[in-house]
């Protein structure tokens, strides 16, 4: 098993990227076995398809890494590194940028979401992006990429790409790598809306739980998050038409380790004044250790820049060779 994946250094880690993603990262790195590889890294380059003031990018980046450390990535175990100290990402993107078609891209539900009404203004870079995101995965011939529901189109186009690019060079170089979406890794929404996923780019802080949060602050958030008047259900079913009632028996079957069924049966019949102070109390005692931890790893922003730099020299390593049979396979030799 080949491992890979990332994240956009565009702020705070949120409840969403954790439950939806970064834990189910740190479980693949927790289960490896010896023969297995796993590669997390920060997409820098990605976070240039939108405005950005580079000062906050920098700070960015190693509060995000230092973010990922305390959540349990290790670097004894796993590859942690930012994706522009790795050039391959990029000239593999232009290579494969060749074999993309625009009507793939056009597909693509995060452009058009992105984009809105805006194309024509719209950053080249946003357009391209899921090239970029598949030569990512393909630079290491990742098998496994585990992320949350929504990038799972940007994963099937890089299945589309890499078989493309196999068969139109006749060769074998890139396996098509399975989205891994996890059951226990769930699409984690809006404590505002229950129907808009908890985002970094929700201008309303309420809207999220941000992994930053004080205790206060987390048991502030869930105590206001949107919900009904009904009591709970005894089965999930009868959650259909309560987004918002939803979405917290989901965050708290995810925190838990339970599925949402076993929240319901523990919870029928009660309301919101009693399910939302037991949610926070999980919600705290989940995140307050990592919190801690990230203090205390903030500390000393040096030793998380050395981290990353070690892991990308590593990251460096395994691409080269790719990038390279990329190249030849497409007559670019030198
Ligand atoms: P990003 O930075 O938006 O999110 C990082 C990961 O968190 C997941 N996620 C969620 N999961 C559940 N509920 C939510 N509300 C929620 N919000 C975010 C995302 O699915 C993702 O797994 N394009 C990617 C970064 C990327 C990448 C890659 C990922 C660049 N190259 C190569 C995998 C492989 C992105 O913007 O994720």
């Amino acid at each position: 098993m080949r491992v890979v994946s990332g994240i956009q250094p565009t702020g705070n880690l949120h409840l969403g990227n954790y439950l939806g993603a970064i834990r189910q990262w740190v479980a693949m790195q927790d289960a490896m076995a010896t023969d297995d590889l796993c590669l997390f890294f920060l997409a820098d380059l990605h976070a240039l398809t939108q405005p950005v003031v580079p000062a906050d990018l920098a700070a960015n980046t190693i509060e995000m890494a230092a973010t990922l450390l305390a959540c349990g990535i290790d670097p004894e175990r796993s590859i942690l590194f930012n994706q522009a100290r790795v050039p391959a990402h990029a000239e593999l993107a232009w290579i494969l940028g060749g074999t993309a078609r625009v009507g793939w891209l056009n597909r693509m539900t995060q452009w058009k979401d992105k984009a809105g009404k805006n194309r024509e203004g719209s950053s080249v870079g946003l357009f391209t992006y899921p090239v970029l995101q598949a030569a990512d995965v393909l630079a290491y011939r990742a098998t496994h990429v585990p992320v949350g529901e929504d990038q799972k189109q940007h994963l099937e186009l890089a299945r589309d790409i890499a078989a493309k690019f196999n068969q139109d060079f006749g060769v074998d170089l890139f396996p098509l790598p399975e989205p891994f979406v996890s059951t226990a890794a769930p699409r984690i929404m809006s404590l505002r809306d229950g129907r808009a996923k908890m985002s970094k780019s929700d201008p309303s802080d309420m809207s999220r739980i941000n992994l930053v949060d004080d205790d206060d602050t987390i048991a502030g958030k869930l105590r206001k998050a949107k919900s009904d008047a009904e009591p709970l259900p005894d089965n999930i079913d009868a959650l259909d038409g309560r987004p918002e009632a939803r979405n917290l028996v989901t965050i708290h079957a995810a925190l838990a380790g339970i599925e949402p069924a076993a929240v319901l049966a523990q919870f029928a019949g009660q309301g919101f004044g009693r399910f939302k102070p037991a949610l926070a109390d999980l919600a705290i005692a989940t995140l307050g250790p990592i919190r801690q931890q990230l203090t205390a790893l903030l500390a000393d922003r040096g030793e998380v820049g050395r981290v990353l730099a070690e892991g990308a020299g590593k990251a460096r390593t395994l691409s080269a060779p790719v990038l390279r049979a990329a190249q030849d396979a497409i007559g670019l030799q030198v």
